[in-house]
């Protein structure tokens, strides 16, 4: 079977909103890596299709769904496996009913090439994400955006001075917190959603945070040392989770997606569902 890129390049429009030939091959790349031979495929971002009609020549066992917000005028045949349908990546409900309607059994692969706004991606993602089959892969082009000052929510990269330097100490690093840089950060939260889940809960209040003090002063530790009761309770203290603290966390943590794998590649993101 020919390569997502040998497929694209014959032919290839070079029109610059469709997507660099560059990306078929991290995308070839990223499906061989997981062995995965999709059969259920969600486009999200179509424009004049021709990346849908790549994918339908290189998956052709594949079920694909293509949406776009609006509808244009694509001759989609000789791509008998592919479904083109009008949604817009926010709209739940439609989103909702595409992937029962088309997934029941799961998805395979996504490729969010839509708005390349951040916010809109991460809803867009919290939709769909669910219905990825374990293995699946999710990914998310054009992340890079968020760098661009003219981008309606990028922002120019804003480098973090580090202790030492003479230059002021930048807290934050503003590229980073907002667009689309900011909703693919965020996305390595699922990649330790086991930790998050796991959580050892520190305990809170005044006594524990006395008890913690108490613990890394050495002269108070070896004055508990001669009162062992103290130091029981010191290390029930610090030992023990508080159950309830950590019941919350434990929740917290397993409504959260969980991610075998987060890896970028150029203005690629690519998550792979655990
Ligand atoms: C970069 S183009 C897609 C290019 C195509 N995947 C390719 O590689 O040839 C982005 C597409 O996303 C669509 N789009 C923008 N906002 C959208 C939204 N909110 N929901 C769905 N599609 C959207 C645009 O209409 C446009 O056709």
């Amino acid at each position: 079977m020919d390569s997502l890129y040998s497929i694209a390049k014959d032919g290839y429009s070079h029109d610059p909103v469709t997507k660099p030939l560059r990306y078929c091959e991290i995308i070839e790349q990223a499906v061989r890596e997981e062995d995965l031979a999709p059969k259920s495929i969600l486009e999200i971002g179509v424009y004049k299709g021709e990346s849908t009609k790549v994918f339908s020549r290189r998956f052709p066992d594949a079920h694909i769904v293509a949406v776009d917000l609006k509808l244009a005028d694509i001759d989609f045949s000789g791509c008998e496996n592919v479904r083109y349908l009008q949604c817009d990546q926010t709209d739940e409900a439609r989103l909702r009913a595409i992937c029962e309607e088309h997934f029941a059994n799961g998805l395979d692969l996504v490729i969010e090439d839509a708005s390349h706004i951040g916010h809109l991606s991460k809803l867009t993602f919290d939709i769909v994400f669910p219905h990825v089959r374990s293995g699946g892969l999710y990914i998310v082009e054009d992340w890079g955006s968020g760098y661009w000052e003219t981008w309606p929510d990028g922002g120019r990269f804003t480098d973090c001075k580090v202790p030492g330097n003479t230059a002021r100490i930048a807290k934050t690093i503003r590229s980073h917190d907002s667009g689309m840089v900011g909703f693919v950060k965020s996305l390595v939260d699922y990649t330790a959603t086991g930790d998050i889940a796991s959580d050892r809960a520190v305990a809170r209040g005044w006594m524990s945070r006395l008890a913690l003090s108490a613990a890394r002063v050495d002269a108070l530790r070896k004055l508990t040392e001669r009162m062992p009761r103290l130091r029981a309770w010191l290390a029930a203290k610090l030992d023990k989770p508080v159950a309830a603290h950590a019941a919350v966390k434990v929740s917290a943590g397993s409504g959260l997606p969980q991610l075998k794998s987060l890896k970028f590649s150029r203005s690629l993101c690519i998550a792979c569902k655990a």
